[in-house]
């Protein structure tokens, strides 16, 4: 059974100089286990989208299903990881991760293990009782990965989650995602800018159009895994590569021309 259905979705901000229109009829459907990138130029209502299949937003228009049930609300079968981390400033690491848990139900020492396990996972170690101010932005990103990880939600949403990372934090990051899809079998909604993560981590890449948002593509990524840096080389990934970002290209110019001059 198909897991989520954005079902011709349209979404309008309303503002002081008239409805800005983010998305417009969205269709697009997520099999259990896809593990989906989506691309597409800054302020195409990416994040939008995500915050409507996480239950924060609702669609002006359409719906979105999670096996056939609208979403209303925020749900603990969706874990979110936003584009900027979202840490309770005045939580410990520790604590940032159990308020999930807690929610949920855990037992104290349940939730001490699941917290020390996370943290390890996310090279953490030893900053249970740091708060988020005493750290850099990599590591409360990787807080935020484990924050979500640790409640094990059936779907994975990521709002470009390595977006502020060094490139050797990333590259460790992407493989630990890899390896933790490969293991789940999550299913996984995962925006970026960068069509080469995109390759290196889905199954399938859609292309959104600049805004108002629509999906311009839907490319199953053919990629053998498991993959690494050297999948980069083949013949597949350039043709790939080359497909979306002729899409994406003709997109992010449109974006710059709306830039500088807005008629
Ligand atoms: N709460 C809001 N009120 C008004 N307009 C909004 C709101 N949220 C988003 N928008 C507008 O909707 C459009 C899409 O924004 P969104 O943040 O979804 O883009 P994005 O694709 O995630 O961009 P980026 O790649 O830069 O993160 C933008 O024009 C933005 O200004
Ligand atoms: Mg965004």
């Amino acid at each position: 059974m198909t897991l989520i259905e954005i079902a011709n979705v349209s979404k309008s901000f309303p503002t002081g100089q008239g409805p800005v229109e983010a998305l417009r009829d969205i269709h697009m459907t997520i099999e259990p286990g896809e593990f989906v990138c989506i691309v597409g130029p800054s302020g195409c209502g990416k994040s939008t989208l995500l915050n409507m299949v996480a239950g924060f937003e609702q669609p002006t228009r359409g719906q979105i299903l999670l096996q056939g049930k609208p979403i209303t609300t925020v749900t603990s079968r969706c874990g979110m990881v936003f584009q900027q981390y979202a840490l309770f400033p005045w939580k410990t690491m520790a604590e940032n991760i159990e308020f999930g848990l807690k929610m949920q139900g855990l037992g104290r020492v349940e939730r001490r293990e699941r917290i020390r396990e996370y943290l390890r996972l996310m090279g953490l170690e030893g900053f249970e009782d740091a708060y988020p101010d005493a750290l850099s932005g990599g590591m409360k990103q990787r807080a935020a990965i484990a924050r979500v990880l640790a409640n094990d939600p059936e779907v994975l949403l990521m709002d470009e989650p390595f977006a502020s990372l060094d490139a050797m934090t990333r590259q460790l990051l992407q493989e630990e995602l890899l390896r933790i899809y490969d293991v789940s079998k999550k299913t996984i909604l995962f925006i970026t800018h960068s069509i080469d993560e995109a390759l290196l981590l889905s199954t399938r890449v859609c292309v959104m159009s600049a805004r108002p948002g629509r999906i311009m593509a839907s490319l199953p990524n053919t990629l053998p895994f498991p993959r690494d840096a050297s999948a980069q080389l083949s013949e597949t990934y350039l043709r790939l590569k080359t497909s979306i970002w002729d899409s994406v290209q003709a997109e992010v110019q449109k974006t710059l021309r709306l830039k500088v001059s807005p008629s």
